[in-house]
C-alpha cells in the first residue's frame, strides 16, 4: 500500500521565488533564508518521495472571487506556472498523479469531504515557492505533486479543525492506494503576516512559536483554535496557517519534529518551516545531528 511517510510545513512568499528566479539567493538579504532550508533541501533528497501532496492555496490565480471551492483537488496530468502579473515563473511544469488524486477524490468524497474535483489548474507561487525552497532549481521537479488548494483568501475558510479532520481521510486515501509509494505531505502559506489594512507588516514571534510547538505535540488542540485568534494573532493572511493542519492530521499523532526553522524578514512574512518524520516510517536519518531537533 502507499504510506505517508513525512510532513513538511512550509511558507510561501511570492519574493522567495523572485529571488530565485533572478539569482538574488546569494544576497545579504535572502542568503540567511536560503541557508536554512539547506538541510531540508539533502533530507528530501534522501528521503526521495515517490509523490508530494501539496497544501497551498491560490491566491487569484486558477481561481478568481467567481468560483471559490473550499478544497480543489488536482486530478490533471500537468499544472503549468501560472503568470501572477510579471510572466510565469521559469520553473518546470508541475506533474500530476492523476491516477492516486482520483483514488484520493473518490475516497475522500465517499467518506463526506467534498472535495473539488480540478482537471485543468495552473498553480502560482502558493505552490511552486515551496517547491523551490525544497527541491532547489532542477530541470524536473523530482516527482509527482498532486496539488490540494483550500480556500482561506474568501471569508469563510474552512475551520482548523476540519482540515485536521481532512488531513486524516488523506491518510486513510493513502493507504488504501495498492502502490507502494512513499508520500510526503506539504502543509504551506504562514507563518505571522498581513498584507493590508493598518496592521500591514504585522508580525508575532510569540505565536508562531507557540503554533510550531503545538503543531508538533499537541496538534488536536491546535485543530480548536477559532479563526479569529489566527486573525488577531497572526494577521489577515496568517489564516494561511489552517493549511498545516490537513498535513499534521496525515501523521501518526506521535510524529516526530525532526526540523525546525523560522526566519524574519522575507517580504512581508514571517517564515516557518518544520519537518515531522512518521516514527512507523523508514525516513533515512540524513539530517545531522546539529541540524536535528532535539
Ligand atoms: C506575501 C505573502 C503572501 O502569503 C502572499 O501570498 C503574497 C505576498 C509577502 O509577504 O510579500
Ligand atoms: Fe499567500
Amino acid at each position: 500500500m502507499a504510506r505517508i511517510v513525512a510532513g513538511v510545513a512550509c511558507s510561501h512568499v511570492p519574493a522567495i521565488g523572485a529571488a530565485l528566479d533572478n539569482g538574488k539567493a546569494g544576497e545579504p538579504y535572502w542568503q540567511p533564508l536560503f541557508r536554512g532550508f539547506e538541510p531540508s533541501k539533502n533530507w528530501i533528497a534522501e528521503v526521495k518521495p515517490d509523490v508530494v501532496i501539496l497544501v497551498y492555496n491560490d491566491h487569484g490565480s486558477a481561481f478568481s472571487l467567481e468560483v471559490i471551492p473550499t478544497f480543489a483537488l488536482g486530478c490533471a496530468a500537468e499544472f503549468p506556472p501560472a503568470d501572477e502579473g510579471w510572466g510565469a515563473r521559469p520553473v518546470p511544469v508541475v506533474k500530476g498523479h492523476a491516477e492516486l488524486a482520483w483514488h484520493m477524490a473518490q475516497s475522500l468524497i465517499l467518506d463526506e469531504f467534498d472535495m473539488t474535483i480540478v482537471n485543468k489548474m495552473e498553480v502560482d507561487h502558493g505552490l511552486t515557492v515551496p517547491l523551490s525552497l525544497m527541491f532547489g532549481q532542477p530541470d524536473a521537479w523530482p516527482c509527482p505533486v498532486i496539488p490540494l488548494a483550500v480556500n482561506v483568501v474568501q471569508y469563510p475558510p474552512p475551520t482548523g479543525h476540519r482540515c485536521y479532520m481532512l488531513g486524516k481521510a488523506i491518510r486513510k486515501a493513502v493507504e488504501s492506494f495498492d502502490r507502494p509509494l512513499r508520500v510526503v505531505i506539504f502543509g504551506t502559506g504562514g507563518m505571522s503576516h498581513q498584507l493590508q489594512g493598518p496592521r500591514a507588516g504585522l508580525i508575532n514571534r510569540d505565536f508562531d512559536t507557540r503554533f510550531l510547538d503545538k503543531l508538533a505535540t499537541d496538534p488536536q488542540s491546535l485543530a480548536q483554535l477559532p479563526h479569529v485568534e489566527y486573525v488577531r494573532e497572526a494577521g489577515s493572511e496568517g489564516i494561511e496557517m489552517v493549511m498545516w493542519l490537513i498535513m499534521r492530521g496525515a501523521l501518526d499523532d506521535d510524529a516526530k519534529e525532526v526540523y525546525r526553522f523560522y526566519h524574519v524578514p522575507a517580504s512581508n512574512t514571517a517564515v516557518g518551516h518544520m519537518i515531522l518524520e512518521n516514527p512507523t516510517a523508514d525516513v533515512t536519518l540524513s539530517l545531522s545531528k546539529g541540524e536535528r531537533s532535539s
